[in-house]
């Protein structure tokens, strides 16, 4: 069987990204996209690719969600003990990327990871369905298990002992903080000639604006 996947290929015309349209401040640049993709009732605009890679530096890549961002950085919550948990324990650095095809748009986030306080991490649990609250004890991230039984099994234990009372949050669950470093904004144009700004951070917490050549 044969594919012309070499054949697919868009033009990208929508919009500019220039200099001039940029907020000084990579937080506030990125809440005016956030709001663009939400006013344009994207489906799932926070998913992402997660890149992390272990210590020896085999990379890794995977979507999850983002439940939150702030001027300190971007959150999602995952098994602190499955392989992303793990190789951000060996190497506490990520790079985020969304990708709004809709709107022509790609942000890249690359900076250091940490574990949000577990208050943060309890309330984010206590907001989640109940199926979901189970599921992360249920789960063993990432590890390889004989079936789907040993999860359904596992199910069946976890409401067998929290027939009483809250569910409490798994100690190996909870949120990663990724704290930027670099955020770059692309805009698809025309012919592959695509604007890109990027923000790097300075060592007195200013941020550096620059043109990234496509
Ligand atoms: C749309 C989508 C959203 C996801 N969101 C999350 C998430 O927020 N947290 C998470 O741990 N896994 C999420 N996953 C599953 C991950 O992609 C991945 O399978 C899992 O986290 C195990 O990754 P790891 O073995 O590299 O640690 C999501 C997958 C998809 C396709």
């Amino acid at each position: 069987m044969s594919y012309n996947i070499a054949d697919i290929r868009k033009d990208y015309q929508m919009q500019s990204l220039l200099e001039t349209d940029v907020a000084q401040d990579p937080f506030d640049q990125f809440a005016n996209w956030w709001d663009d993709a939400m006013k344009s009732e994207l489906d799932e605009i926070n998913a992402m690719t997660l890149a992390t890679a272990s210590a020896t530096g085999m990379p890794a890549a995977r979507i999850v969600l983002l439940k939150s961002f702030s001027a300190d950085g971007f959150v999602f919550f995952t098994n602190y003990n499955s392989q992303k948990g793990i190789e951000l324990q060996e190497n506490p650095f990520a790079s985020l990327v969304f990708f709004w095809k809709e709107l022509e748009r790609q942000v890249r986030i690359t900076g250091r990871v940490e574990k949000v306080s577990a208050a943060e991490s309890d309330a984010y649990f206590h907001s989640r369905p109940e199926g979901s609250r189970i599921g992360a004890w249920a789960s063993p991230q990432s590890s390889v298990i004989a079936s789907r039984e040993v999860i359904e099994t596992n199910i069946t234990m976890i409401e067998q002992q929290f027939t009483e009372g809250e569910i409490s949050r798994p100690p190996h669950w909870g949120g990663y903080v990724v704290i930027p470093e670099v955020i770059e904004f692309w805009q698809g144009r025309p012919s592959r000639l695509h604007d890109r700004i990027q923000y790097s951070k300075m060592a007195a917490g200013s941020w550096k604006v620059e043109r990234l050549a496509p």
